[in-house]
């Protein structure tokens, strides 16, 4: 109990102005336009406790970050908190003994009353501990497509996956890259899990995503993913672009027509000026099924020696929470807000869209909930190998990821 108030006077204190400011590193991987300016809403908010964010972006994305993140953490050189996908990513630090744990501040402010979904504090949640602050519920589903790339074309904007498929002649006669993909192993994994709840509907997803159930990776809905993936990798043959961003360039400028990408995606046309339904399109579960998986990114926060940034650590967790801080944040980001008490009234067409199949409940969790880096690890090498060329063909993939899946965990 009295560690509990120590806590919330500490936070309490930080809403008012920390008598002794404290710097705290925060690493992340938020390097885009979009994301740098959502990243600076929280260090904001940080600031205006009276401590200072020292900002420790690293650039590349999660898949170049999160090895140096957990080295550092490892190595003796933790820095004060640092952002990952909430789920799976940092089980072993945890059960390393090597993160801060929140449960009194959590329970302290009710985080099990005001997150929603709870799933959200669930990936947080280790043998009943809460050792991560979620900031945002991020969404995959999405389809962005330039408007003006169509009208160059002379076709109409699809309105799903399919009609943007028999679009694709049409837009390569007029100059047109129909698919932007960088060349990360992530961004190819993640379009094709969001092919495969489009193409292959939520049930048969959830038995290999969650289940993890070879037959159905071998099955007959997987092969229908598979086909899909064949085309789409047709459709980015010419997407000769590296990070995810500078694919939604390519989108934002109509050099391509369109990218499967999640919704911070959304930010990169906010900071392009770019009006959704004006200038830009979106699909939400590419135009066939209404789904969003809510994975997400949180931070979590590497024990520390130092009883003032235990205390500067724990006013951090607060502040992410917080109702102001989720607003300005998420509307930067183009994500959705961790918690269903806040006022969205600015946000866009797209989050809109978002917001409403959240409150429908048409929702899927994240991979990286459900499946262990090591087993996401070898579905993004599988990805890359088949989404590069076209030497492999769809049947072998199928055949390899179902071994995947067969021997996950
Ligand atoms: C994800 C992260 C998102 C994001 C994206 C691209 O891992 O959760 O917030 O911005 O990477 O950097």
């Amino acid at each position: 109990m009295k560690r509990i108030s120590s806590i919330v006077s500490a936070i309490a204190l930080g809403a008012a102005g920390a008598a002794n400011a404290t710097d705290l590193e925060v690493t992340h991987w938020w390097t885009s336009g979009g994301e740098a300016a959502a990243v600076a809403e929280l260090a904001k908010a940080f600031d205006a406790t009276g401590n200072h964010w020292v900002d420790g972006a690293i650039a590349g994305s999660g898949g170049v970050a999160r090895p140096i993140m957990i080295s550092r953490i490892t190595g003796g050189d933790p820095m004060g908190a640092t952002q990952f996908n909430h789920g799976r990513q940092a089980e072993e630090l945890v059960e390393a003994g090597l993160m801060q744990d929140l449960t009194e501040v959590a329970e302290a402010e009710g985080w099990r009353d005001i997150i929603k979904p709870v799933s959200l504090l669930d990936g947080c949640t280790i043998d009943g501990k809460i050792y991560c602050a979620p900031v945002n519920i991020h969404s995959w589903q999405w389809l962005w497509l330039s408007n003006a790339a169509f009208e160059k074309a002379g076709v109409p904007v699809p309105k799903d996956w399919y009609e943007f498929v028999a679009a694709a002649p049409a837009l390569e006669e007029a100059g047109i890259i129909p698919l932007a993909m960088g060349n990360q192993a992530w961004q190819s994994s993640g379009a094709f899990q969001v092919l495969a709840i489009a193409v292959a509907g939520t049930e048969a997803w959830t038995k290999v995503y969650i289940d993890k159930d070879a037959d159905a990776a071998a099955g007959p809905e997987f092969a229908k993913v598979f086909a899909a993936a064949a085309e789409a990798r047709k459709m980015r043959a010419k997407s000769n672009v590296q990070d995810w961003n500078q694919a939604t360039n390519l989108v934002i400028t109509g050099q391509a027509a369109g990218q499967i990408m999640g919704d911070w995606a959304q930010g990169e046309f906010a900071v392009a000026g770019q009006v959704a339904g004006k200038d830009y399109t979106c699909l939400p579960g590419l135009g066939l099924n209404d789904i969003i998986s809510t994975g997400g990114d949180a931070f979590y926060f590497p024990k520390s020696d130092d009883p003032e940034i235990t205390k500067a650590q724990m006013v951090l967790a607060s502040t992410l929470v917080a109702k102001d801080t989720q607003v300005a944040f998420n509307l930067k980001k183009g994500s959705l807000p961790i918690r269903g008490d806040v006022d969205l009234a600015a946000a866009n067409d797209c989050m809109k869209k978002g917001l409403e199949i959240l409150a429908s409940g048409n929702i899927l969790p994240d991979p990286n909930q459900t499946m262990s880096p090591d087993t996401n690890g070898q579905i993004e090498d599988l990805m890359t190998q088949f989404w590069a060329s076209e030497d492999m063909s769809a049947e072998d993939a199928q055949a390899k990821f179902a071994e995947i899946i067969g021997s996950a965990d």
